[in-house]
């Protein structure tokens, strides 16, 4: 097949939290070719009422017609931010070959490992797929390839994302309300061995006290973070806990019967229709910063902690998203199937703007 591919840039999921934003920054940057797509025609032309002239709205009804648009008019570049990444990531990173680039937000351990697993296809398409390019995957991944190169295999790593954002009026929305359920269905886990084991979700409870004197407390919970530092590590040992773990007493105690329950069809459909409705109010963030932190011990008694600094979780996420599409533009992407850190290394954390503070001696 041709690998001939117009040069246009579509965000799939645009009408929703990340999609408005990425959409925004990529017009006030100037890029041209954006084409925002999403499933009703009025939310379209209602939410994007401001970009009108500078953009392509494009209606497709179902994931089903994504695909085959993007099949058929075969963009350059294609952002998924539909979410349901377990049925949605695999698909539609297939269709961006050959020649294409494919950019999402999936943070689901067994996606993620999905799509590197076409790390020889993309290679052999010269095509660019990367899954996980938000503050999820990347504030942690990132710490653990800077703290581990040039290193030996380390035999422990702890990771924390500790995110902070300040949520708009509105509603939660169906892709995060699935994300949710997912990882309320899946349980914990943590890597034990090299083997990725179950723990009860909300287990690990740890306090931190961040740099900036403020406190949080995070807990275990199933997240792509996993793979990515085992993948950065090859370490056997790799716990990972989230600030967006519920860790209330109360809350954690039913999570092994909502777990349960969740599996059930009519259960997880009510309950992602229910979070999905959920009005959101908008409200200051909770903490002055978004944390990532890493722990990685070595079989010599040698540690190095570092910690990275964002603002707003969700403002980076889409901060993230723009330097992975700048990186795919200026055609300084490596051919193949990556997490974000993996691919452009630890740099890209910075270039979406972030900062290192690194625990003791400064990392070289
Ligand atoms: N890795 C990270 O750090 C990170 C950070 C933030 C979000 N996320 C994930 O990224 C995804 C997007 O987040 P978000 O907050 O922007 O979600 P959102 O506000 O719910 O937006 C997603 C948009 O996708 C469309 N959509 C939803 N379900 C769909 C389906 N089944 N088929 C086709 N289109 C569908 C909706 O638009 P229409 O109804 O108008 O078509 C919706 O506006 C979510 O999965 C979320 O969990 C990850």
């Amino acid at each position: 097949m041709s690998s001939e591919r117009t040069n246009e840039i579509w965000i799939l999921g645009a009408t929703g939290n990340v999609g408005r934003a990425i959409a925004a920054r990529l017009v006030a940057e100037g890029v041209t070719g954006l084409v925002l797509i999403g499933r009703s025609e009025e939310r379209l032309s209602t939410t994007f009422a401001d970009l009108a002239g500078s953009v392509t709205l494009k209606r497709l009804a179902s994931f089903g017609d994504m695909l085959a648009a993007v099949r058929s008019e075969r963009p350059r570049v294609v952002v998924n931010l539909i979410g349901s990444y377990a049925e949605t990531a695999v698909p539609l990173a297939e269709a961006c070959m050959p020649g294409g680039s494919y950019v999402d937000l999936s943070i689901d351990n067994s996606t993620l490992a999905s799509l590197v697993d076409l790390d020889h296809d993309a290679r052999a398409a010269d095509s660019i797929v990367i899954g996980g390019a938000g503050f999820g995957v990347l504030a942690t991944e990132a710490l653990v390839v800077r703290l581990c190169a040039g290193r030996p295999t380390p035999t422990r790593v702890q990771i924390d994302a500790l995110s902070s954002y300040a949520p708009e009026e509105g509603v939660v929305g169906e892709a995060f309300a699935v994300t949710s359920v997912d990882v309320m269905t899946i349980g914990g886990r943590v890597y034990r061995n090299g083997v990725l084991t179950p723990v009860p979700l909300g287990s690990n409870l740890r306090t931190h006290k961040l740099p900036d004197g403020t406190t949080v407390k995070s807990a275990a919970v199933p997240s792509g973070e996993l793979f990515a530092a085992r993948q950065a590590s090859g370490a056997p040992n790799i716990d990972f806990t989230s600030a967006l773990a519920p860790t209330a007493t109360l809350i954690r105690a039913t999570l092994p019967l909502m777990s349960r329950l969740l599996k059930l069809p009519s259960m997880r459909r009510m309950m992602i229709r229910q979070m999905a409705a959920a009005k959101t109010k908008k409200a200051p963030r909770p903490r002055p910063f978004s944390w990532g932190h890493a722990v990685v011990d070595w079989s010599d008694g040698t540690t190095r902690e570092a910690w990275l600094r964002a603002e707003d979780a969700m403002d980076y996420t889409a901060d993230v998203l723009v330097a992975v599409v700048h990186r795919f533009q200026a055609g300084t992407a490596p051919r193949g199937a990556f997490t974000p850190a993996a691919a452009f290394g630890p740099e890209i954390a910075t270039e979406a703007g972030a900062t290192f503070v690194d625990v003791g001696a400064a990392v070289a």
